[in-house]
């Protein structure tokens, strides 16, 4: 069993019905503040609860833990995570006193252990150094992949180093090598997106530190065409400079993983954000004969906060897949229904990119806020929606 199946048993509490504050802080806290994983803040002890007892309750409060692209209310596309009705004030009513910490959480159950993601690992040591401070910094490396080998994936892990400055890690196939004719300097990373020609940055999957592994539903698989793997790295400095080293697995796929993806992207081209303003796209994706629609992979920069994922039927009328309301880049995940969608033949899917370029965007790096237009974040804004969907 893969982190992401063990994720999903865990979320739905995997067959007890224990809704103690222990048990909820498991399945909605734990998860992804275990020691070793993906966050450097341990909540999976009683001495951790403590140590974080005022600042979690205090997230837990204005929302912001667990992140907001997981409550239920994001739509079946999220809501791993979710805390269901009550479970909130559970929660803050037993880290309210540090005696009562101590006593709702006495018995913290250590989280079940994962097998790990096991397949070739594909990028060795990086080559670029993220200064001691300034804003997010967004850099494109390139991995050959040989020809002639087949090479069919069911997914991609991220090992994040402790203290990584890595954000978020997102990979697209680049068969034609067009990133290499950009390249400036042999062997820099690139100052541009991976967005090369038809495969745009992304397509293959993004993972960050709320979700280290990007994992396809079992039965189902990627083919990766020979040429480069472009691997967009998002870091923030963090007080000191930093090497950024990706160290990534490729997942290969199993005799059962037979059915294949393709990666549709959605991207809203020419946007021009005066200061202050903010403004809605739509973008619809009509499917070609019966498509199972397995999930999406959000991407953006500082001016993405919010987005929307509806199926359409022949009578317009429209299932919600997804309403996030407040996106945090830093925090997005890959987004996978537990079942494929199966969308008829003519069925729309649709997109909607909501952008915030005013100061009241909590992720705005200027103030007073500037003109922005498409293209590479920090600056520029890069937006994507990576349709996952079978064939
Ligand atoms: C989907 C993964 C995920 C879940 C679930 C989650 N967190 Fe977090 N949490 C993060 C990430 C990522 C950070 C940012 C820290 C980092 O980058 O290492 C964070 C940060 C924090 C911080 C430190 C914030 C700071 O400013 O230093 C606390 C405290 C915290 N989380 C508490 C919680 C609590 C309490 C829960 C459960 C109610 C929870 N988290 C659920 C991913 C998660």
């Amino acid at each position: 069993m893969g982190t992401i199946a063990a994720m999903v048993s865990i979320a739905l509490g995997a067959g007890s019905a224990d809704s103690s504050p222990a048990a909820v802080w498991a399945r909605a806290c734990v998860v992804c503040h275990a020691a070793g994983g993906p966050t450097i803040i341990d909540l999976s002890t009683q001495a951790g609860v403590l140590r974080h007892r005022g600042l979690s309750r205090a997230l837990l409060l204005d929302g912001t833990m667990p992140p907001s692209i997981s409550h239920a209310h994001a739509g079946p596309l999220a809501g791993l995570h979710a805390l269901q009705p009550g479970e909130r004030d559970l929660l803050l009513q037993a880290l309210s006193t540090r005696q009562q910490a101590a006593k709702a959480f006495a018995e913290l159950a250590p989280p079940p252990r994962s097998e790990p993601l096991v397949g070739p690992s594909l990028v060795g040591r990086g080559c670029w150094t993220v200064p001691a401070r300034g804003g997010m910094q967004v850099r494109t490396m390139l991995i050959p992949i040989e020809a002639g080998r087949p090479h069919r994936i069911r997914g991609i892990s991220w090992q994040p180093e402790p203290g990584t400055p890595i954000r978020m890690l997102s990979f697209a196939a680049d068969p034609a090598r067009l990133l290499r004719t950009m390249e400036a300097t042999p062997g820099e990373p690139l100052e541009c997106m991976g967005n090369a020609g038809a495969v745009p940055s992304g397509a293959l999957g993004a993972v960050t530190r709320t979700m280290t592994s990007f994992v396809l539903p079992d039965g189902w698989a990627m083919d990766l065409p020979p040429g480069d793997l472009a691997i967009e790295v998002t870091a923030e400095p963090a007080g000191r400079a930093m090497p950024v080293r990706p160290s990534i697995r490729l997942l290969p796929a199993r005799a059962s993983d037979s059915r294949t993806i393709s990666a549709v992207a959605m991207m809203p081209s020419g946007l021009e954000l005066a200061p202050g303003a903010c403004e809605e796209r739509v973008l619809d994706h009509a499917t070609r004969g019966a498509t199972p629609f397995v999930g999406a992979i959000v991407k953006g920069g500082a001016f993405l906060r919010s987005v929307a994922i509806d199926a359409i039927g022949p009578t317009g009328a429209a299932r919600p897949l997804l309403a996030i309301p407040d996106l945090r880049m830093a925090l997005v995940q890959p987004l996978l229904l537990e079942t494929p969608l199966q969308l008829a033949d003519g069925d729309i899917i649709r997109v909607t990119f909501g952008f915030d370029n005013s100061i009241a965007n909590p992720q705005q790096p200027h103030d007073p806020p500037r003109p922005v237009t498409t293209g590479m974040p920090p600056e520029g804004e890069d937006a994507t929606v990576v349709l996952l969907l079978g064939q």
